[in-house]
């Protein structure tokens, strides 16, 4: 599990939690679009602290039922114990490899969020999870582009840093940071059609938001020395979000959280497999 190169540290593991708080209504969003809803049965991939299938769960209601797979079991440990004290129980996790999931029924969606972007071969875990979904299902995903973030740091030298470097870690450890863009030409080399797609990025100033960026190159930090990425030149990190809120709030500007793509499309019938309606309604 080591090449996953955000970590599985506690400070990590808080970071999703906050992030995905700030992301949720964008994630709601897509998946109300992709006509996500009640009674269905959907698969969540890498689905971390368990945020987005606790989204889906929501969605689906008692009616409808979330697999989500990890591939780390103390974050699934973590997920399981958030899924309880929300009082869910429609939510299992399946403590497994996005590439070799085994699931017994289809599902009426899958979905995943900043996952593929870690893979090697994303067209081809996208490729066996789409054969898991009944026909006319929804595959919905949301990934980042880097290069939409990018753009918005002018003005701000520090933040512009931090950010480049950032992304030099994340490109040099093999994760695509472009990964959001490149959810078109994955989804068709899929067998998917050609995905509806979005771009939305959370702005905002406050320490809280700002720590969020800073937390994710602490986690980054093992990864930076490891791909020879110096940060000697940010100084001293354990003051680094003070000395950005204080750049930020001097430019009176806000800054991007992260830039989150969604893409979604409908695995399309075939003549041995027609079927093209809710499982739910399948099964009465
Ligand atoms: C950036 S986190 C995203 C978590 C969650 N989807 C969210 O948006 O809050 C990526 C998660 O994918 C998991 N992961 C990475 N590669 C995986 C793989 N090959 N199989 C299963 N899980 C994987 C990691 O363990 C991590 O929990």
């Amino acid at each position: 599990m080591e090449d996953y190169a955000l970590g599985y540290t506690d400070t990590e593991r808080e970071r999703l939690i906050r992030q995905a708080g700030i992301i949720a209504p964008i994630t709601e969003r897509l998946f109300r679009e992709a006509g996500i809803g009640p009674g269905q049965r959907v698969l969540d991939l890498g689905s971390g602290m368990g945020d987005v299938a606790i989204l889906l769960a929501r969605l689906v209601g008692p009616s409808g039922e979330v697999v989500g797979v990890e591939r780390s079991a103390d974050s699934i440990a973590r997920a399981n114990a958030r899924v309880a004290a929300a009082g869910l129980r429609n939510v299992n996790f399946l403590n497994s490899d996005v590439n070799n999931i085994v699931a017994e029924e289809p599902f009426d969606a899958a979905v995943g969020r900043f996952i593929l972007m870690f893979l090697p071969d994303p067209a081809s875990v996208l490729r066996s999870v789409v054969q898991l979904v009944r026909p006319g299902g929804a595959v919905v995903f949301q990934e980042p582009s880097w290069a939409a973030m990018l753009a918005l740091v002018t003005g701000l030298p520090l933040w512009s840093r931090v950010r480049h470097l950032i992304h030099e870690t994340l490109l040099r450890s093999g994760a695509n940071p472009e990964m959001g863009i490149a959810l078109y030409r994955v989804f068709q080399k899929a067998g998917l059609p050609a995905p509806k797609m979005h771009l939305e990025m959370p702005l905002g100033s406050d320490a809280d938001f700002i720590r969020l960026t800073s937390d994710l190159l602490c986690s980054l930090r093992p990864l930076a020395e490891h791909h020879k990425v110096s940060l000697k030149e940010l100084g001293d990190l354990d003051t680094l979000p003070d000395r950005i809120g204080a750049e930020v709030a001097a430019a009176n500007t806000v800054v991007s959280l992260i830039a989150v793509v969604g893409a979604w499309s409908r695995k399309p019938a075939t003549a041995d497999s027609p079927r093209d309606e809710p499982l739910a309604r399948q099964r009465k």
